[in-house]
């Protein structure tokens, strides 16, 4: 197959391969600036750290990939550093095991293509693209005639998170909920001037943000919209109400909300989840991005200014300048509207009338999602990743129990569960020696990655948010409000930007996707440890838990040290890693009824379009990793969702990139031709049968 040219693909600043349009727009540059985690908290392992001069070879232009099947490996990737080890010469000579239930699908190569690209012998479909109407009388999608009015109706953009919650008594059909995270009003006004946006495309950007609800029909071709009566559109400026210890607090009442009860909208909608009983959970994430002010302003205390550079808040104009059409988005004149944001927010989608929460019991930071394990008597337990440089994972274990059903009364209750119990944090610890693990990523001694474990409590509320602080020296409302200062006292381990978890439905086994952490090992930074044993770590790894669910005890282990399977510095689960295809940069996790783990990518540092991959957990397939399929380029893998049947995917941003803009754009996707790059949710399924098998 033809080598093909990926200059389109260097990274920016030699950091993640994400674009610094994408950092700009989504996190508010996050990646350019310090990890704010400054806390002198340990983390374990007094490790020497060695200089390290890795993946230079990435950058070097004109790198090429060269294209084959499963097993495929970069050409370019960590050639001048690899060097024979346990895991780089784990071939065998025996054949490899048949794939197991669930994954028996030709991977899909390595590409840069503008393009989804799935299996041999699958299909695909568009299932709703941004602007799609979702309420009826919306108007279809002109990119040309574009007003807030019509964007409230419609579809919103870069589609993260999605949720496919079946309608009881309706065969094939769906509700289909997804969280829109964030604007690039490059990517979606013509002719648009950052430094002068108009009103109107201010009020279009509002409503282009937050929640789509929106009915789906399984037909041959896919999943297919319906206007059905549940659909909604939830935005930046919805009304939401706060509960839990942080509600009516000193922190978050306002001139607008002098009872600090009532929010206006969500932002920032990253990962999520679909709750047992039946609602969507979703994460507020880069909320610091859409605050800002004029240069040079200054913060009304110290104290602020401390929180604010804690939550990355900068004193400074915004990317989109919202704080120049709304002062609620200018900290100067707003202080507390930043501290309404960063939660996880529940939707009752069944109730289109319903208004939306943020559970301030569940801690705030920059929650990538939120899901739920039920332990046998009903305690349900929420884990949830702050996506920061060095920061933490945490837990929300709940006092009550859920109720079955989905009748008003179970539902009311249900609603109320993750308001009342007790939020941790973890710690993590190892008994590998100190010098077995040098930030190379080398497999220590006996062969993994592995340790123990402890969750931290921080905050223990009962019921109408009273709480108990359980961190010295803070009130249970700062601890609430102000969750990454608590778990910096507790002592919690600092993980390389930790994004989705999942509880695997089969095993109970938990496992976290860490995207990377082009700062682990820098100078003044924590270096590497066990669970994140690479300094410079450009590609991330998956985490597998064994936890005592409702308890604070855990072991774990390390299911993927990723990135080139030839290099020396990763890892497969033990399995041939000539046989894999190449993963980098884990992002959102989902489970097939046969326990294999699926994980979207988002920022393949590799040089190629992200993707959604299947990896096999148990017996001689574990660390088995192979290709589902491809987004187009520029674009992430967001949302992942595997039916028997059918694999969704969020494909957001197609076409971002730092040179190009809609005036001239890099993807055409999904119409192509001259046809403008929209963020769409697709459908991807066999016609002859199920999902690999
Ligand atoms: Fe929005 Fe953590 O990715
Ligand atoms: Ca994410
Ligand atoms: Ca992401």
């Amino acid at each position: 197959m033809a080598l093909l040219p990926l200059n389109l693909l260097i990274n920016h600043d030699g950091r993640s391969a994400r674009q610094r349009i994408t950092c700009r727009y989504r996190c508010g540059d996050a990646c350019s600036h310090p990890a704010p985690n400054t806390s002198d908290n340990a983390y374990f392992g007094d490790l020497v750290r060695e200089a390290m001069s890795r993946r230079s070879a990435l950058k070097a232009a004109g790198v090429a990939v060269l294209a084959v099947g499963a097993g495929s490996a970069l050409a370019a990737c960590g050639g001048a550093e690899t060097k024979p080890t346990a895991q780089s010469t784990a071939t065998t000579s025996a054949p490899p095991p048949a794939p197991p239930a669930g994954m028996n699908f030709a991977a899909v190569a390595p590409n840069i293509e503008d393009a989804v690209v799935v299996p041999k012998d699958y299909q695909q479909a568009v299932v709703i693209s941004w602007g799609d109407p979702v309420l009826p009388g919306a108007p279809a999608f002109d990119v040309t005639k574009q007003n807030a009015a019509a964007q409230r109706q419609q579809f919103g953009f870069n589609n993260d998170f999605a949720g496919l919650l079946p309608i009881d008594g309706s065969p094939g059909h769906y509700l289909l909920v997804v969280n829109h995270e964030y604007t690039t009003e490059r990517f979606m006004y013509p002719g648009y001037n950052e430094k002068q946006p108009t009103r109107d495309q201010f009020e279009t950007s509002v409503a282009a943000h937050g929640l789509s609800v929106v009915e789906v029909e399984r037909t041959p071709e896919g999943l297919k919209p319906v206007l059905g009566r549940y659909n909604r559109r939830i935005t930046a400026d919805s009304p939401f109400t706060l509960v839990g210890p942080a509600a009516g607090s000193e922190f978050v009442k306002t001139a607008a909300d002098p009872g600090g009860r009532t929010v206006s909208g969500t932002v920032n909608n990253c990962s999520g989840g679909v709750t047992p009983w039946g609602t969507v959970l979703s994460g507020e994430e880069n909320f610091n991005s859409y605050f800002g002010s004029a240069e040079g302003a200054k913060a009304p205390t110290p104290i602020d200014a401390d929180r604010w550079k804690r939550y990355g808040i900068k004193l400074k104009p915004s990317e989109r300048l919202w704080e120049t059409f709304e002062p609620r988005f200018d900290p100067t004149k707003t202080p507390n509207e930043v501290n309404r944001f960063g939660y996880v927010v529940e939707l009752n989608p069944w109730d289109p009338q319903s208004v939306p929460v943020k559970h301030s019991a569940m801690g705030r930071f920059k929650h990538e999602a939120a899901n739920i394990y039920v332990t046998p008597d009903g305690t349900v337990v929420a884990y949830s990743g702050d996506d920061e440089r060095f920061d933490y994972m945490y837990k929300f274990v709940s006092a009550k129990q859920i109720q079955p059903g989905r009748d008003g009364a179970a539902m009311a209750h249900n609603m109320t569960i993750l308001d009342e119990g007790t939020l941790y944090v973890a710690k993590l610890s190892t008994d590998i020696p100190a010098n077995q693990i040098d930030g190379s990523g080398t497999l220590p001694a006996d062969g993994s990655f592995r340790g123990s474990g402890t969750w931290l409590p921080l905050l223990r509320t009962g019921s109408d948010g009273a709480a108990d602080s359980l961190v010295d020296g803070m009130t249970a409302q700062e601890v609430a409000v102000f969750t990454r200062f608590a778990a910096d006292k507790a002592g919690a381990t600092k993980m390389d930007r930790p994004e989705d978890f999942e509880a695997n439905p089969t095993s109970g086994k938990v496992y976290v996707a860490l995207t990377n952490n082009d700062e682990r090992g820098a100078p003044g930074k924590a270096a590497a440890d066990a669970p994140n044993p690479r300094n410079d770590n450009k590609n991330g790894q998956i985490l597998e838990i064994t936890d005592d669910h409702a308890g604070t005890s855990f072991t774990w282990d390390l299911l993927l040290v990723c990135g080139d399977p030839a290099a020396a510095d990763t890892y497969y689960g033990g399995f041939d890693k000539s046989k894999v295809s190449p993963i980098s940069c884990p992002d959102n996790l989902a489970f097939d009824k046969h326990g294999n783990l699926w994980i979207s990518t988002d920022g393949n540092a590799l040089d190629s379009n992200d993707g959604l991959f299947a990896v096999a957990l148990d017996g001689p397939n574990r660390g088995e990793t192979r290709q589902f399929l491809t987004v187009p380029i520029g674009a992430e893998t967001c949302g992942p969702i595997v039916l028997d049947d059918l694999v969704t995917v969020s494909v957001q941003h197609p076409g971002e990139h730092d040179d190009n803009s809609i005036d001239d754009p890099l993807s055409n996707w999904p119409e192509g031709g001259n046809g403008t790059a929209r963020p769409s949710v697709v459908a991807v399924w066999k016609p002859s049968g199920n999902i690999g098998v």
